[in-house]
C-alpha cells in the first residue's frame, strides 16, 4: 500500500518535496511536461544541491548561505532557463560555473558580495536576456564580462559603488532595452549609453551627475523613460532632450537646474517631474511643445508666473 501511494505520487504528482528522483530533500520540485522547476529558497543551504535533474528549467537558490560556487556546479543543466542566486554571500563567480548554460535567459546575482566580475564570468551565456547585479559591492562596470552577452535586454547595476562608466562599457549590448545604474556614485554622465541603440528605459537616479551634455541621448532614438532625479544636476545641454520622439517619462527632480529644458521634437512626453529645482520661468509655448502631457510636477521651484495651460488638453495631474 505504502509503495503504491509513493508510485502514484511520483507518477501523477506535479509537485513534491524531495519526492521522486532528482529533487533534493530541502527543495520543492514542480514538473511541467518533461521539465522541472526547482525551488530551494531560504533553506539554509551552504552549497547548491547536487543531483539536480538535467531537465531542470528553473532553479531558485535565493536567500541561502552560499558563499562560493564550485566550478562545475551547474554543469549538466543544459536546459536551464532561469537561475536565481540572489540574497546569498557570493564574492565571485568562477568562469567555469555558468559557461554551459547556453539557454539561460535570466540570471539573478543581486544582493550578494560581488566586488568584481572577471572577463570570462559570463562566457557562454549567449541567450541571456536579463541580468541582475544590483545590491553588490562593484566599484566598476564589469566591462569585459558584459562583452559575452549578445542577447542581453535588461541589466541592473543599481546599489553598487560605481563611480565611473568607461566609454566602451556597453558597446556589445546592442539589444539592451533597460539599463539601471541608479544609487551609485557616478559623477559624469555615462557617454557609453550612445552604443545602446535600442534602449528604452534608463535609470540614473541618485548618482553624482552634475552635467547632462548636449546630444546625450542621440544614440538612443527609441528611449521612452529617463530618470535622473536626485543628482546635483546644474547644467543640461540645450539639445539634450530634443528630438526624442518616443520619450514619455522624464524625471529631473531634486536637481539644481534653473532653466526649463528645450523639448523641441520630443512631443510625446506624458509625465514630467522637475520638483525641488531652481526653475523660475516656464516657456510660454510649453503646452504647444508638449501636447500629450498628462502629469506635470514642478513643485518646490521658484516659478513666479505661469504660462497659459489651455493647450495642455490631456493634463490630468499637476
Ligand atoms: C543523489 O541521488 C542518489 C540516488 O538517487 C542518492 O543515493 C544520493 O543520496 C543523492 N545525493 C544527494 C547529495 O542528495
Ligand atoms: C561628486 O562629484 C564631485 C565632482 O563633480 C566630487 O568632488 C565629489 O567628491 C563627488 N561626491 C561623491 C560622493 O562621490
Amino acid at each position: 500500500m505504502h509503495l503504491l501511494v509513493l508510485v502514484l505520487l511520483s507518477a501523477g504528482g506535479t509537485e513534491g518535496r524531495g519526492v521522486g528522483s532528482g529533487c533534493p530533500a530541502v527543495c520543492r520540485c514542480e514538473s511541467g511536461g518533461a521539465l522541472q522547476r526547482v525551488d530551494c529558497v531560504d533553506a539554509g543551504l551552504t552549497s547548491v544541491p547536487s543531483n539536480l535533474s538535467s531537465f531542470t528549467s528553473s532553479l531558485d537558490v535565493s536567500m541561502n548561505e552560499l558563499s562560493e560556487l564550485s566550478a562545475h556546479v551547474f554543469g549538466s543543466l543544459h536546459l536551464l532557463l532561469e537561475l536565481s542566486l540572489q540574497n546569498n554571500h557570493l564574492k565571485k563567480v568562477p568562469s567555469e560555473a555558468l559557461q554551459n548554460l547556453k539557454n539561460l535567459r535570466s540570471l539573478r546575482l543581486d544582493a550578494n558580495l560581488l566586488s568584481r566580475l572577471p572577463a570570462a564570468s559570463f562566457k557562454g551565456l549567449r541567450s541571456l536576456r536579463h541580468l541582475r547585479l544590483d545590491d553588490n559591492v562593484l566599484t566598476q562596470v564589469p566591462v569585459l564580462a558584459l562583452r559575452d552577452l549578445p542577447a542581453l535586454q535588461a541589466l541592473t547595476l543599481a546599489l553598487n559603488d560605481i563611480r565611473h562608466v568607461p566609454d566602451g562599457a556597453f558597446s556589445a549590448l546592442g539589444q539592451l532595452l533597460l539599463l539601471d545604474l541608479s544609487f551609485n556614485r557616478i559623477s559624469s554622465f555615462p557617454a557609453a549609453i550612445r552604443h545602446l541603440n535600442n534602449l528604452r528605459d534608463l535609470n540614473l537616479q541618485n548618482n553624482n551627475i552634475s552635467v547632462v551634455p548636449g546630444n546625450s541621448f542621440s544614440g538612443n532614438p527609441s528611449i521612452e523613460a529617463i530618470n535622473i532625479q536626485n543628482n546635483p544636476l546644474h547644467t543640461v545641454g540645450h539639445s539634450s532632450f530634443q528630438l526624442l520622439p518616443d520619450l514619455q517619462t522624464l524625471s529631473l527632480s531634486g536637481s539644481s537646474i534653473a532653466e526649463f529644458p528645450d523639448f523641441t521634437g520630443t512631443n510625446r512626453l506624458k509625465t514630467l517631474s522637475i520638483t525641488g529645482s531652481h526653475i523660475s520661468t516656464l516657456p510660454d509655448n510649453m503646452c504647444e511643445e508638449l501636447p500629450h502631457l498628462q502629469r506635470l510636477d514642478l513643485s518646490h521651484n521658484m516659478i513666479h508666473s505661469l504660462p497659459s495651460f489651455s493647450s495642455c488638453k490631456k493634463i490630468q495631474n499637476m
